[in-house]
């Protein structure tokens, strides 16, 4: 039987093989865990814009991180058997960080194929250079509307009742999944995990998008031991592999107020906080502002100039503890006016 299944150097090979018989090569990724028919769909077609088609598919431990500890539910190798058996694929590597970039390196892609309501400007900004430079040609299209992996995981787990298959029950797990971890492993946090908390931080709303926020994230374990040191309850901050001090720029803040930049950084470090959580990562917000104590001794540990105030801080890291999901809901919290 005709192999399929590559490691990256060994489709390296097959795609100079293909291209120097004139054939032209098209390339998509994905995760592709519990094969439905809308990747089917989009796979043949896919396959239809060049002579050959390669998949490029996230292993376990990048769908893990991309998708949550729950995920993947098919197992890598199981999911590349599934591909390979398809008549319109022609090749299938996995590929292990969150995006394919050393897969666009070593395979230049003739055509890149991309699902969804993707544009050539909203493509990933890291991803967007490597193909064009490859001179790929770029090819949308879009997803089947009702099909997804997340929509069949609930209808199996029982609780479907939404238009995708989640009850709203489920759609607000994530945010009530969310709780502060204090304990944590000693294990790195990636660079690219860091990235997508801040991006994740960088996305909250902000008054008039000022945006007064800035970050120091704290590599340095003697920075961070000293920043702990600032943070009475914070103490556990020294342990963690990783924290980050959230500042707000009094000049870039609406109106210069810092009503409007304590908000806008809350809403930052919340963000944050929950795009770590839907990561499987566990984190905690350490209060700086408003104790003028604490901003004064942050403050000099980061050579902080006064018209940068810092806000809070948090301690991230691979959870040694899971907190149960909850929520604080109190009724006499909500006050309802009825219509007259
Ligand atoms: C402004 C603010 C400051 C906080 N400061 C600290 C802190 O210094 N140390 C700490 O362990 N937790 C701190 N927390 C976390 C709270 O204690 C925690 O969110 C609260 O107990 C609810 O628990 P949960 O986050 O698990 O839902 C802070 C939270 C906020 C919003």
């Amino acid at each position: 039987m005709k192999q399929k299944i590559f490691t990256l150097q060994e489709a390296a090979k097959w795609a100079a093989d293909l291209k120097a018989a004139g054939k032209r090569l098209a390339v998509t990724n994905g995760v592709f865990d519990l094969l439905h028919r809308g990747h089917v769909e989009y796979l043949k077609q896919a396959a239809t814009h060049g002579d050959a088609l390669l998949v490029a598919i996230n292993s376990d431990e990048s769908v893990h991180r991309l998708k949550g500890p729950d995920r993947p539910i098919v197992s890598e190798m199981d999911r590349a058997v599934i591909l390979s058996e398809l008549a319109c694929v022609d090749a299938v590597v996995i590929f292990d960080s969150l995006k394919p970039i050393e897969v666009f390196k070593a395979i230049p892609p003739d055509i890149y194929v991309k699902g969804g309501d993707y544009t050539e400007e909203t493509t990933d900004r890291e991803e967007y250079p490597i193909l064009k430079a490859a001179g790929a040609k770029f090819v949308f299209i879009p997803f089947i509307a009702g099909q997804s992996t997340t929509a069949t995981i609930h209808r199996l787990r029982g609780d479907a009742k939404g238009i995708d298959g989640s009850s709203l029950e489920e759609k607000i797990q994530p945010l009530l999944r969310r709780r502060s971890v204090r304990k944590f492993q000693p294990r790195y946090v990636s660079d690219e995990m860091m990235e997508l908390l801040l991006k994740a931080a960088m996305a909250a709303p902000s008054a008039c998008a000022k945006d007064p926020w800035l970050f120091h994230v704290l590599r340095n374990d003697g920075l961070r031991r000293q920043i702990a040191a600032c943070l009475p309850n914070g103490p556990f901050l020294a342990d963690a592999p990783v924290g980050i001090v959230v500042c707000g720029d009094l000049n870039r803040a609406h109106g210069g107020e810092l009503s409007y930049l304590l908000q806008d950084c809350s809403a930052a470090i919340e963000n944050l906080l929950l795009a770590a959580q839907q990561l499987g990562l566990g984190a905690c917000w350490l209060g700086i502002h408003p104790r003028q104590d604490r901003i004064a001794a942050v403050s000099k540990a980061l050579s902080l100039p006064p018209s940068i105030v810092p806000v809070g801080g948090i301690a991230i890291g691979w959870p040694a503890q899971e907190p149960p999901p909850r929520t604080r809901y109190r009724q006499d919290a909500v006050i309802v006016h009825p219509q007259p």
